[in-house]
């Protein structure tokens, strides 16, 4: 560990305790040494502060990480879970899950009533909702095992940001109006001042949280095994929720091989299962390996038809064969094989729309796995709100995060007396297998809820290199579209030559092969969209999706260009 001395000078000062305003950028920043992408620029700033002073970037990933906690409690969190992706510099990678898990006594039809209906919302609110919460233990062991400046360092921004406040923007003031935070008495004492909700600018001060998070810096384990254990239990038990201290003390972190694929030339590491999320990118990447999209155009209705049976394939492999790897064998080796990605290109015509329920799986697919399971169905139920930031260090280390508590402000139950709020990840559960959920996913059996197993995500953290050089650190939140919006930007660069700002910028499109339509961001021109009717494509439009928060590393200059998405208020710091 460097000596350094470590002074932090409170971050309220850095900003002026003004509101934060940002603009679309539509030009990636610039640079020379490190940065940090993420949805607040506190929460950046954090992670810059660390760099400064001598951090690596898992340490920086680790204080933005629980700088989110403080800032956007909407999905930044200590009772989530998420993953991370480690490339260090000397090429090593790692991936860190720290994904929820159900409680021990979860059972497959908690959800559904004595008729076998499902209980409307009872996966998505409240405190049956609540899985044991990973995030803390994820960002504990990256720091304790990558990370340099160790944890009270990495934890005194946002400690230093719950103690001290800081100025609320209109969107979080808005979001903070949210009606189902208000249910619960202790998220709406401190996240809506019992009624008399925060105003944009107003500083938000967290002195439970400042008080859990001195205690985590000083003891973490606690969370798990000690007194802070038995408060997480006891309130939830309070309420009618399933985990106990056992629930806690049995938590554990995983580190799994992270995803490898190539895609014209480039080497891409992404998420491994129990996300689906790499699996579905690179297979998605094989199939369209054979087409010349940049000839085809940026955004023409002929990329945007071939992209969309890519996407509606990889979904329909999705929905079949994912779920927690501990529990359910996922085929990935065939799933990510080229020779499979060619066959399936050969089933795409380029004039027509396929049907999402006549595909066929092509016949190579049981060569290459000589597979005999097979449970039909099953497709993770994500919501929107997650969140992602992305850090790259002057050494270039690098690191990717994706992190959730599932909806916004999770479960809406804040744990009594700790000041923070706990995820409803059960609802990524298949909670009834065929019924389509929130999202109008359908979901089956590999998915299925049982004690002890993570469920199915969709988070991406990827990296994609060049010449064994790192190129692009990439991550969205969006449910489902997290996996084609990594895609839609990744291609922008790699062949469509955008800089990452633009492919940040780009318009999306997204399919997930059930429901069978493509949703496209409303910026698609009316000529396009014209003609992918044509082809017999259905069509939906939404104004925008997603929080693309990237860097690329400029192969010529090794400059950090970072990306920050205007569909949201991100912010990337550098220096
Ligand atoms: N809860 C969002 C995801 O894990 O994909």
């Amino acid at each position: 560990m460097r000596s350094v001395h470590w002074v932090f000078v409170p971050l309220l000062l850095l900003t002026g305790g003004t509101l934060r305003i940002s603009a679309a950028p539509l030009r990636p920043s610039h640079a020379a040494h490190a940065m940090v992408a993420s949805v607040h620029e506190l929460a950046s700033r954090a992670g810059v502060d660390v760099l400064r002073r001598g951090g690596n970037a898992v340490d920086a990933a680790v204080a933005t990480g629980f700088a989110l906690a403080v800032v956007h409690p909407q999905a930044g969190n200590l009772g989530g879970g998420g993953f991370m992706l480690i490339r260090m510099t000397d090429g090593q990678m790692h991936f860190i899950d720290y994904r929820e898990k159900a409680p021990l006594a979860a059972t497959a039809n908690m959800y559904l009533d004595s008729q076998g209906n499902l209980i409307a919302g009872s996966s998505l609110v409240g405190y049956k909702s609540i899985a044991v919460p990973g995030s803390l233990a994820g960002m504990v062991f990256a720091e304790s095992k990558y990370g340099r400046v160790g944890l009270q360092r990495v934890m005194d921004p946002a400690i230093h940001l719950a103690r001290d406040g800081f100025a609320l923007a209109w969107e979080d003031t808005q979001d903070l109006r949210d009606p189902e935070l208000g249910k619960f008495p202790e998220s709406r004492h401190i996240f809506q001042r019992d009624g008399n909700y925060y105003k944009p600018g107003e500083v938000f001060i967290q002195p439970l949280l400042a008080r859990t998070l001195e205690r985590l810096a000083h003891n973490p384990d606690d969370f798990y095994h000690g007194e802070m254990a038995r408060e997480i239990a006891t309130a939830i038990g309070k309420g009618g929720g399933l985990i106990r201290r056992q629930d806690l003390s049995s938590y554990e972190v995983k580190e799994r091989e992270p995803i490898l694929g190539t895609y014209r030339g480039y080497h891409i590491v992404s998420a491994p299962p129990p996300s689906s999320g790499g699996v579905a990118l690179i297979e998605i990447l094989n199939i369209l390996e054979g087409y010349d999209l940049d000839q085809l155009g940026n955004r023409s209705a002929e990329s945007i038809h071939l992209i969309t049976e890519a996407f509606r394939r990889a979904f329909f492999d999705r929905a079949e064969f994912m779920g927690d790897p501990d529990f359910a064998k996922v085929p990935v080796a065939a799933l990510i094989d080229k020779r499979y990605g060619a066959a399936w290109r050969q089933s795409v015509d380029p004039e027509h729309a396929s049907i999402s329920r006549e595909l066929k799986r092509p016949t190579i697919f049981s060569e290459l796995e000589q597979y005999a399971w097979r449970e039909p169905g099953p497709l993770g139920p994500e919501s929107s709100n997650t969140t992602h930031y992305s850090v790259v260090d002057r050494e270039g280390n690098a690191v990717a995060v994706t992190t959730t508590l599932n909806d916004s402000f999770g479960s809406r139950v804040t744990v009594e007396g700790l000041g923070f709020l706990l995820n409803d990840e059960m609802d990524d559960f298949a909670a009834k297998p065929g019924v389509p959920n929130l999202y109008g996913l359908i979901q089956g059996p590999a998915n299925a809820i049982g004690p002890g197993r993570r469920p199915l995500s969709a988070m991406t953290p990827t990296m994609v290199l060049k010449d064994g050089k790192l190129f692009l650190v990439l991550g969205t939140p969006g449910g489902p579209t997290i996996i084609t919006t990594v895609a839609n930007i990744l291609m922008g660069v790699i062949d469509y030559d955008l800089d990452i700002q633009e492919a940040v910028n780009a318009p999306r499109f997204h399919h997930q092969w059930s429901p069978d339509q493509i949703l496209l961001e409303d910026r698609i021109s009316p000529d396009t969209l014209h003609s992918l009717a044509s082809k017999g494509h259905t069509l939906k439009l939404e104004h925008f999706w997603g929080d693309g928060e990237c860097i690329e590393v400029d192969p010529k200059t090794g400059e950090r260009l970072g990306a920050s998405d205007g569909r949201n208020n991100g912010k990337v710091v550098g220096y």
